[in-house]
């Protein structure tokens, strides 16, 4: 506590106060990183973190995300948290407009935490959760109040507070750990899901209901399958598509069990029938995990114009530390993706708008008999669209960031012998919370073909298995010299057949 107790004595308020040099200083620091990624939303500056607020609203896409952007800086302790906000027409180029909301008002004072946002007419309304802390008794004893807070943004881009909180502290049942509302609209009426924690200390949501955004209602918990999954749910996300209901959220504390929740913390889905309201009863599938690589966390969708539904995510974990840090950053924001349901199960697909960022496009056509492909590539921000052909052959491996030697890399490999597709970052560069383990797995079926993209960046490596069916999102942090990729065939001949593309990065 005593760290706390200090960072709230020297506290700034907002970023105006704070000495341009010191604001300055930091973004250098943060721009002299080898790290930077070329297409992927990042911070100038400290922490990138859910994100927020996701939504198109006078003719264009905002996406908010939390922010602290002194995180790293020593001097002056201005630790706000708050909400960065930016716009986009495309969802591909974004503009920075800087901070949306600071924690300035006494129902956000330690923290304008995740929440959501919706357009009505000419207003974004918004609902996030605000963080206070009180000091109870002299002996530090810090007690976490959430205040559950509405506000709106003007066709300015400006965001007006003010309004008393909807729900003032946890209710009764459930700790302090009670956040993150996300609001969906159906048959004119406003509903929002918040993840809580439930005094027994296991994890789940409750469904709150509104007329006119204004004079909420209690329905109830979420009621699912899962009594008791983890201890506290984060960032859940309730959306309907193709006539069912999907539920992202962060179960956290779920035990490893075999290839499952290697992370730290994970995001999930439930796929079900639509939410039964106002009963709030919610008949799912099992629970899946939303994605299978090393660093993917707090999901959030939108609905895009054209009614696509669309996800992005913060391509972090918490409570992990990154080798960004020493450039005083952490955190960036997953390609955006499209979902749909196929088979009872949820497909992420890049939007097609990062189509328009190809240049530079390479033909892959080769036969490979247990042999080995090597190219060099030209710069880091790449995209590969590949074919696998297993002919007689029992696995296919693809390293990327590979160095001349192929020694270090980030190696995938498509064992269709195993049924299992694995990710290797043991030697893909830098250590990242290697006491989670170097490697993930997914048991997964091949047939004799499988379709292949990634996406790579500067820091990053976004994996799409046939069409979207499985997705596996990982930071790495190679040097310089590994510009290169390999191809093998193990075990017999595989065909591969596809093209490379560099990506034109943020415009
Ligand atoms: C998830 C989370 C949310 C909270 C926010 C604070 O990463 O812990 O539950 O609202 O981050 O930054």
């Amino acid at each position: 506590m005593t760290n706390r107790i200090k960072e709230f004595k020297n506290m700034v308020d907002h970023l105006t106060d704070v000495p341009k040099k010191v604001i300055d200083k930091e973004k250098n620091v943060t721009r002299s990183s080898p790290y930077r990624q070329k297409y992927h939303v990042e911070s100038e500056s400290g922490t990138l973190g859910d994100p927020n607020g996701f939504s198109y609203f006078n003719g264009k896409y905002h996406l908010f995300y939390q922010w602290s952007p002194l995180a790293y800086s020593i001097e002056p302790h201005y630790t706000q948290h708050g909400w960065k906000h930016l716009t986009s027409d495309d969802l591909v180029h974004w503009q920075d407009l800087g901070a949306a909301i600071e924690s300035d008002t006494k129902y956000d004072r330690y923290g304008t935490y995740s929440g959501s946002a919706i357009p009505e007419n000419d207003k974004l309304l918004m609902i996030y959760t605000g963080n206070t802390w009180i000091n109870t008794e002299t002996k530090n004893n810090w007690l976490r109040v959430p205040y559950q807070v509405t506000a709106y943004m003007d066709k300015d881009n400006k965001v007006h507070r003010g309004n008393d909180p909807i729900m003032e502290g946890a209710i009764s049942g459930y700790t302090a750990h009670f956040r993150d509302p996300k609001v969906w609209k159906k048959n004119g009426e406003y509903y929002a899901i918040l993840g809580v924690q439930r005094a027994n200390l296991t994890g789940t949501a409750l469904i709150i209901h509104s007329k006119d955004f204004k004079d909420w209602n209690l329905l109830g918990e979420l009621n699912t399958k899962y009594d008791s999954l983890g201890y506290m749910w984060e960032c859940p996300d309730y959306f309907e598509l193709d006539e069912k209901g999907v539920l992202v959220f962060c179960p956290q504390g779920l035990k490893s069990t075999g290839n499952e929740y290697q992370n730290i913390y994970q995001t999930c889905y439930l796929l079900g029938n639509k939410l039964s309201l106002p009963d709030t009863k919610f008949s799912t599938g099992d629970l899946k995990e939303l994605d299978h690589g090393f660093d993917l966390y707090a999901s959030q969708t939108m609905s895009s114009p054209d009614g696509r539904r669309i996800l992005i995510s913060w391509m972090g974990l918490p409570e992990t530390s990154y080798p960004t840090e020493k450039f005083h950053y952490s955190g960036c924001m997953t390609i955006p993706k499209e979902l749909r349901i196929k088979n009872n199960k949820l497909y992420q697909i890049p939007i097609k708008e990062l189509d328009t960022c190809r240049v530079n496009k390479q033909t892959i056509r080769e036969t490979l008999k247990d042999e080995v492909y090597h190219r060099k590539l030209r710069q880091a921000a790449n995209e590969y669209d590949f074919t696998i052909d297993f002919k007689n052959s029992n696995a296919f491996i693809i390293d990327l960031f590979a160095d001349e030697e192929d020694q270090r890399r980030f190696r995938i490999i498509l064992n269709k012998k195993k049924s299992e597709i694995v990710l290797d970052r043991s030697k893909a560069g830098e250590d990242i919370s290697i006491a989670y383990g170097t490697t993930r797995t997914l048991d997964y079926a091949m047939d004799n073909k499988i379709n292949v993209r990634i996406y790579t960046d500067t820091s990053s490596v976004e994996l799409f298995i046939n069409g979207g069916e499985e997705v596996f999102t990982s930071r790495i942090f190679p040097d310089k010299s590994q510009s290169n990729f390999f191809l093998t065939s193990i075990g017999g001949t595989t065909n591969i057949t596809g093209q490379t593309y560099e990506m034109n990065g943020q415009g």
